[in-house]
């Protein structure tokens, strides 16, 4: 069998992994051929390719990126792509074709498997939220690294009495802001499923700093908004690829909020950094999970699938139910911040 292989959206720690994990599973235990496209579906429509062997993934378990090169498409372009893409899937005579990304990527997967092109996505994204698996790889690294970064902000906040809001990634969902929030002790967590008041919030800055303590820890996601008529945002409209262009919503809470209390506010956005570097354990575990039973899968004509975390488990989901919807973060997760809050 010939498997071709494409990393399409923003990187993610633990795509390396996935390749070398395809790589070894087809050749080792298939005698199995891997043949990589370049930058996403761009390398797919513009007939970008390259040998994917052991010699190529020797050493990629750790190593944070992409060696296949990743870029976002816009979704005219891809409805539109689709033709030529078959024609290149049929030239480089690929069996199956496995797409590693996040909503955008892998909805074009499921375009493409609609259409009879044998494909079998595997979900990444750091922000976790691609519907139908537990968690995507990427996210424990993310959570990580925001973790230690917030942790050390704490230390500068108290010493000045300060207010310190930190802007993480969560485009449309909350996950890395929860789960950093908990796992450094913020204060305060706001994310898009809950829309903020200013109010609200300078009334638990007020009330902490009246109860003696020297600091606030507010970790905000990007993706973040205020509470219709509540306090202004300024709009950056929507990019080519129908995403809202981010104008610094914790940099604008955090005026908003000094101008309010009179407390001294800082703002730190962690932006890329979140998704640089070597990726935790965990991911690569999950990486290469998804990267073996994807290769898997593919020996067995599972197509039109995607792998998918369940429990403890690697499962299959139909890829145009993983595409449906995406992940947010439930109510009940929201609320067990409560405790942890002010
Ligand atoms: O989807 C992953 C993500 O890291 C989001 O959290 C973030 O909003 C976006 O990608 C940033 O995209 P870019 O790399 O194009 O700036």
């Amino acid at each position: 069998m010939h498997i071709g292989v494409l990393t399409g959206g923003g990187d993610c720690p633990g795509l390396n992994a996935v390749l070398r994990a395809v790589v070894r599973t087809a050749e080792k235990e298939y005698g199995s051929t891997v043949v990589g496209f370049r930058n996403g579906w761009r390398g797919l429509l513009e007939d970008d390719a390259m040998v994917l062997d052991r010699p190529v993934v020797n050493g990629l378990l750790t190593r944070g990126g992409t060696v296949l090169g990743s870029a976002r498409v816009a979704p005219q372009k891809l409805r539109d792509g689709l033709g030529r893409m078959r024609e290149v899937l049929d030239a480089h005579g690929v069996d199956a074709l496995l797409p590693i990304g996040g909503e955008g990527t892998l909805t074009a997967a499921a375009w493409l498997a609609s259409e009879g092109v044998p494909v079998i996505g595997i979900p990444k994204t750091i922000d976790n939220d691609i519907h139908g698996t537990d968690l995507t790889f990427g996210f424990d690294t993310a959570v990580s690294i925001a973790t230690d970064l917030i942790d050390r902000l704490h230390t500068t906040a108290e010493s000045h009495q300060r207010v310190l809001l930190v802007e993480v990634m969560g485009r449309h969902a909350g996950w890395i802001a929860l789960n950093a929030g908990l796992a450094s002790g913020a204060h305060l967590t706001i994310t898009p499923e809950e829309p903020f008041d200013i109010e609200e919030v300078c009334r638990l800055v007020t009330a902490r700093f009246d109860r003696g303590h020297r600091h606030v820890i507010g970790v905000v996601s990007e993706g973040a908004t205020p509470k219709p008529g509540t306090m202004p945002l300024r709009d950056g409209g929507l990019d080519e690829f129908g995403h809202r262009r981010f104008t610094g919503v914790a940099q604008q809470l955090g005026e908003e909020l000094e101008r309010r209390t009179g407390k001294e506010v800082r703002t730190t956005v962690l932006g890329h950094v979140q998704r640089g570097g070597t990726p935790t354990s965990f991911d690569r575990v999950l990486a290469t999970r998804f990267g073996l039973h994807a290769a898997i899968a593919a020996h067995e004509g599972r197509f039109g699938q995607m792998v998918a975390l369940h429990g403890t488990e690697i499962g299959l989901v139909p890829l145009a139910d993983a595409v449906a919807e995406l992940k947010t973060v439930p109510k009940t997760r929201l609320a067990e911040t409560t405790a942890f809050t002010g």
